[in-house]
C-alpha cells in the first residue's frame, strides 16, 4: 500500500479541528463539571481523539509516523487546555468563596467562662481561713469505712451511721458522706499543731427538694496543746461576718456528733430579714420566721478520735467544724432553689461572672 495523501490530510484536519473545538468548548465551560464533560468528550475512551486515531489504523505504514506524531501533539495540547481550564475554574471558585469574606468584620467574642457559685463560696471560705494561717487540703471522694466512720468514733452498727446512709463500692469502701475523713487523714499524716480547711464533694443517699445525692462541704480542724471552744466561737463568728457582713450575729446551740464532744450547731442571723423574722409584716420564708439559719456543725475533737489517729488525748486539744457549701452560696447570693446549682443553665451561671 502506498501513501494515501487525502486520508492523511483528512486525519490531520480532524486533529486540528478537534483542538480548536476543544478550545472553544472550554471557553463556554463555566464550571468544573463542564470542563470534566469536555475532557470526556475529547480525551475519553470513545472520545473525539480516540475516534480520529482509530482512523489511523487503515493508513499505510509509511504515513503512520507523521500522523501518530500529530496525534500525540494534539493529545498533549488537549491535556494542556483542559488542565489550564480546570485550574482556572478552581481559582474562580476559591475567589468566589472569598468574595463574601470581609476581614474587617469584628470576630465573634467567645463567651467568658465563670466560676460556679459553689466554687466561689468554697474559695471565699478557704481564703478567709488561709488568712488565719490554715492550710487547704483535699482528699479522695472514694473513702474507706475506717476514715469515714470508724476513726471518727462511729463503729459498725453505730446509729449515727444511719443519718449518713451512703453509696458503698464494697463492704468497706464508700463514697465519703462528709469531709470529716480529712480530719483523720491529716492527723495520720502529720503531728500537731494542725490547722486545715478541706473543701470538697460528699455523697449521701438523699434526694428531694432540699437534698441532692452529691453536695459540697468544707471541713475545718485545729489541733494544738492549747485551744478552746472560745477560739472556735471567735473564728467561726469572724468567718460569718466576713461571709455575710459585719452585722451578722452567730449563736451556738448544743448538738451531738460522735466525733466531737461537746458538740454544737451554729446559726447565723438570717441574711434576708436581718434576724427580724419577718419581711414587710409577713414571716420571713427563708428562716421560717425565726430570724436564725443553721449553717454548720462543730465541736471539740473527741478524745477517742485522737486515740484512733495516734495523738495523745492528754496532751492535745482541738476543734472541728463542717458546713454545707450550697447552703452558704444560697444565703450569700440569694438563691431560692437548690436545684439551680445542678441544672447548668447558663442564664443562672452567667450571673456569677
Ligand atoms: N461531718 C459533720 C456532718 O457532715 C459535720 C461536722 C464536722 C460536725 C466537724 C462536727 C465537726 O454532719
Amino acid at each position: 500500500m502506498s501513501s494515501d495523501k487525502s486520508a492523511v490530510t483528512g486525519i490531520l484536519d480532524e486533529l486540528n479541528r478537534l483542538v480548536g473545538e476543544c478550545e472553544s468548548a472550554l471557553g463556554q465551560a463555566s464550571s468544573l463539571d463542564a470542563v470534566e464533560a469536555a475532557r470526556v468528550e475529547f480525551l475519553g475512551r470513545k472520545g473525539r481523539l480516540a475516534q480520529a486515531m482509530s482512523a489511523m489504523a487503515s493508513l499505510p505504514g509509511e504515513d503512520k509516523p507523521a500522523v501518530g506524531k500529530a496525534a500525540n501533539e494534539a493529545k498533549a495540547r488537549l491535556n494542556e487546555l483542559l488542565d489550564e481550564a480546570q485550574q482556572a475554574r478552581k481559582r474562580a471558585a476559591a475567589a468566589a468563596a472569598y468574595a463574601d469574606f470581609d476581614p474587617t468584620v469584628p470576630g465573634r467574642a467567645p463567651l467568658p467562662g465563670s466560676l460556679h457559685p459553689v466554687t466561689l463560696a468554697m474559695e471565699e471560705v478557704a481564703t478567709i481561713f488561709q488568712r488565719l494561717g490554715f492550710e487547704v487540703v483535699a482528699g479522695p471522694e472514694v473513702e474507706n469505712d475506717w476514715n469515714n466512720f470508724e476513726a471518727l468514733n462511729m463503729p459498725p452498727d453505730h446509729p449515727a451511721r444511719d443519718m449518713q446512709d451512703t453509696l458503698y463500692v464494697t463492704d468497706s469502701i464508700l463514697l465519703r458522706t462528709h469531709t470529716s475523713p480529712l480530719q483523720v487523714r491529716t492527723m495520720l499524716a502529720k503531728k500537731p499543731p494542725v490547722a486545715i480547711i478541706a473543701p470538697g464533694k460528699v455523697y449521701r443517699r438523699d434526694s428531694d427538694l432540699t437534698h441532692t445525692p452529691m453536695f459540697h462541704q468544707i471541713e475545718g480542724l485545729l489541733v494544738d496543746t492549747r485551744t478552746s471552744m472560745g477560739d472556735l466561737r471567735g473564728v467561726l463568728a469572724h468567718m460569718c461576718r466576713k461571709l455575710f457582713g459585719e452585722d451578722t450575729r452567730t449563736r451556738f446551740r448544743p448538738s451531738f456528733f460522735p466525733f466531737t464532744e461537746p458538740s454544737s450547731e451554729v446559726d447565723i442571723t438570717c441574711s434576708i430579714c436581718k434576724g427580724e423574722g419577718s419581711c414587710k409584716g409577713s414571716p420571713c420564708r427563708v428562716c421560717k420566721g425565726t430570724g436564725w439559719i443553721e449553717i454548720l456543725g462543730c465541736g471539740m475533737v473527741d478524745p477517742n478520735v485522737f486515740a484512733s489517729v495516734g495523738y495523745d488525748p492528754e496532751k492535745y486539744v482541738g476543734w472541728a467544724f463542717g458546713m454545707g457549701v450550697e447552703r452558704i452560696a444560697m444565703l450569700k447570693y440569694g438563691i431560692g432553689d437548690l436545684r439551680m446549682f445542678f441544672e447548668n443553665d447558663l442564664r443562672f451561671l452567667g450571673q456569677f461572672c
